[in-house]
């Protein structure tokens, strides 16, 4: 990551205190080696008490080994990167403007693939689970390019459908990679993803283990808003949607053409800049 890390590119029409998101800068990976000795030295919070479902989460290794095998760049193991301040600023508004509002639910998504929506989505996750007595969901919801498990470096239980529908049961669905964060990983694509998303069992299992978990934020990673419909199909069951801008590629079109899908429907809480160039400019 370069030394720009993230910048701002647009605040939404929401209230003062809404998210000033940012973005990442892309391409280049973090220089591995003095980041990473960094990681151990910083190990995420444990959080006061956690409702009893977490003790049956299975536990998987998380340490700066099993992070190697990560295929994002992790927050958690480039502590020392300017990308990892970033996740932590971004996240640190983002949970401002949930708590104010009320919030728990937040929606990560993008005009088109490959922006960074996976990136984004587990790398604030990552930051969101370091804050003492949190107790962060990590969901990848989407079905057509599953991503949050490689993106990890962690293998699916299973397959996410099946924890939607009601058949499994979260304790075999979910992991846990840090103390307090649990994240429900897919082992295999679905192209009736929408009729998933929308399917009358996936708004009450995800009510359960909200309340079950007691999560203060839940993050989605979802398809594309404009390649699929899955995303609209899910935005009643989210607060609200962080939208992922690839500096080099997304253009003010495709933007424009998001925010006209998603009004009425739901909350914009701010757009990330991914990939932001050296230089200020807009996107053509
Ligand atoms: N800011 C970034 N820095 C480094 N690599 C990135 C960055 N953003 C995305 N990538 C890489 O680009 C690829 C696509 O990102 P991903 O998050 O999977 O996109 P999406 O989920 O939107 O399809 C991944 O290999 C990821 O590692
Ligand atoms: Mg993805």
């Amino acid at each position: 990551m370069s030394e720009q890390g993230f910048r701002r590119f647009r605040r939404r029409s929401a209230p003062a205190d809404a998210v000033p998101f940012a973005a990442g800068e892309g391409g280049s990976q973090p220089s591995a080696a003095p980041l990473a000795a960094t990681a151990a030295a910083a190990p995420a919070q444990l959080p006061a008490t956690l409702p009893e479902p977490w003790d049956r989460i299975r536990q998987v290794p998380f340490d700066a080994a099993a992070q190697a095998q990560a295929r994002l760049p992790l927050v958690s193991r480039f502590r020392a990167d300017p990308a990892a301040k970033s996740f932590d600023l971004l996240r640190t508004r983002l949970l401002h403007t949930l708590k104010a509002r009320g919030w728990k639910r937040v929606a990560v998504t993008a005009p088109a693939a490959g922006c960074g929506t996976t990136f984004t989505a587990v790398n604030l996750a990552l930051s969101l689970a370091r804050v003492p007595d949190s107790r962060t969901v990590l969901m990848d919801m989407n079905f057509r390019r599953p991503g949050a498990a490689q993106a990890l470096g962690m293998t699916a239980p299973g397959e996410l459908a099946g924890f939607l529908s009601g058949s499994v049961p979260l304790e075999d669905q979910l992991l846990r990679p840090l103390p307090s964060l649990a994240v429900g990983l897919n082992s295999a694509t679905d192209q009736d993803a929408a009729e998933i998303l929308h399917g009358r069992s996936c708004a009450g299992v995800l009510e359960d283990m909200m309340l079950r978990l007691g999560a203060g934020t839940a993050l989605f990673d979802l398809p594309p808003v404009l390649e699929h419909d899955d995303t609209a199909a899910f935005l009643p069951q989210v607060d609200g949607v962080v939208l992922i801008a690839d500096g080099t590629s997304t253009t003010a079109a495709q933007l424009a053409a998001c925010e006209k899908m998603l009004a009425g429907h739901t909350q914009m809480l701010g757009v990330v800049l991914n990939r932001a160039r050296k230089t200020d400019g807009p996107l053509n």
